[in-house]
């Protein structure tokens, strides 16, 4: 029996040595319980070395696999051939983001961006360690941990219509980190974080379009970080009328 065989159109592109991307088709072995991620590294094995793309873990974890499958945006390691076969597969890196080589994006702005809003933990002033830990309940937990399951894949910038316009948005994933540390009750660092969600290029691009919580394969749902984060803003603004300088929301 004549074995089943696919074929993947992958990006193959040298900026500086190329003058455009082209799509390379390589036909090898299908396997049912192989996702896009195997058939890239059974290319990069058996066919041919020059291929680039990331991946770490294999199991949806380290986010560094993403690129667009077929034209949406996937981590090919949680992409099943299966899906798709017996047709082509198209691959492509991650759109709204300049390619460093083949399929590998930059992802520097991702990064500046990440950094803007502070994710981490601000304390006004920190307790001595010998006085323990800062307690949270499971109640306060949950209000915050489904946006802590990011694991910063970028699908989402590739999905947003508005990053592919408007390159200075601070855009989902960024957003929907600040509003889970807003939200965390040991952190004091909302109005150090405000400047930059407030701003233009921070919530208010966001006109709503939600395809980031489309694409999210940790269920992130950054779109309603966003919208949280307009109505907190919108709030803060409203009490900054009415109560005297120096009052807070
Ligand atoms: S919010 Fe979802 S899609 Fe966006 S970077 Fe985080 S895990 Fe990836
Ligand atoms: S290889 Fe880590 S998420 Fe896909």
């Amino acid at each position: 029996m004549s074995e089943e065989t696919i074929t993947l159109n992958v990006t193959r592109f040298r900026p500086g040595q190329d003058s455009e991307p082209v799509l390379q088709s390589y036909t090898i072995p299908y396997r049912k319980d192989w996702v896009v991620l195997d058939a890239l590294n059974h290319i990069k094995d058996w066919v041919d070395q020059t291929l680039s793309y990331r991946w770490s873990c294999r199991m949806g974890v380290c986010g560094s696999c993403g690129m667009m499958v077929n034209g949406e945006p996937k981590l090919t390691c949680s992409a099943f051939l299966r899906e798709y076969y017996p047709n082509p597969v198209t691959v492509e890196p991650l759109v709204n983001f300049p390619v460093m080589r083949d399929l590998v994006v930059d992802m520097s702005d991702f990064m500046d961006k990440l950094k803007s809003v502070k994710p981490w933990l601000i304390r006004e002033e920190e307790k001595p360690v010998s006085e323990g830990e800062y307690l949270q309940s499971p109640a306060q937990l949950g209000v915050y941990k489904q946006f802590s399951l990011c694991i910063n894949c970028m699908l989402c910038y590739a999905a947003c219509p508005v990053y592919g316009l408007e390159p200075d948005f601070i855009g989902p994933a960024a957003l929907a980190l600040a509003h889970r540390y807003n939200e965390d009750s040991r952190d004091q660092g909302k109005e150090q974080r405000r400047e930059v969600i407030a701003s233009n290029e921070g919530t208010w691009d966001c006109t709503f379009v939600g395809e980031c919580s489309v694409v999210c394969p940790k269920h992130v749902d950054p779109a309603a970080a966003i919208q949280r984060l307009k109505v907190d803003n919108t709030k803060s603004w409203i009490k900054s009328l009415l109560l005297p300088k120096g009052g807070r929301a």
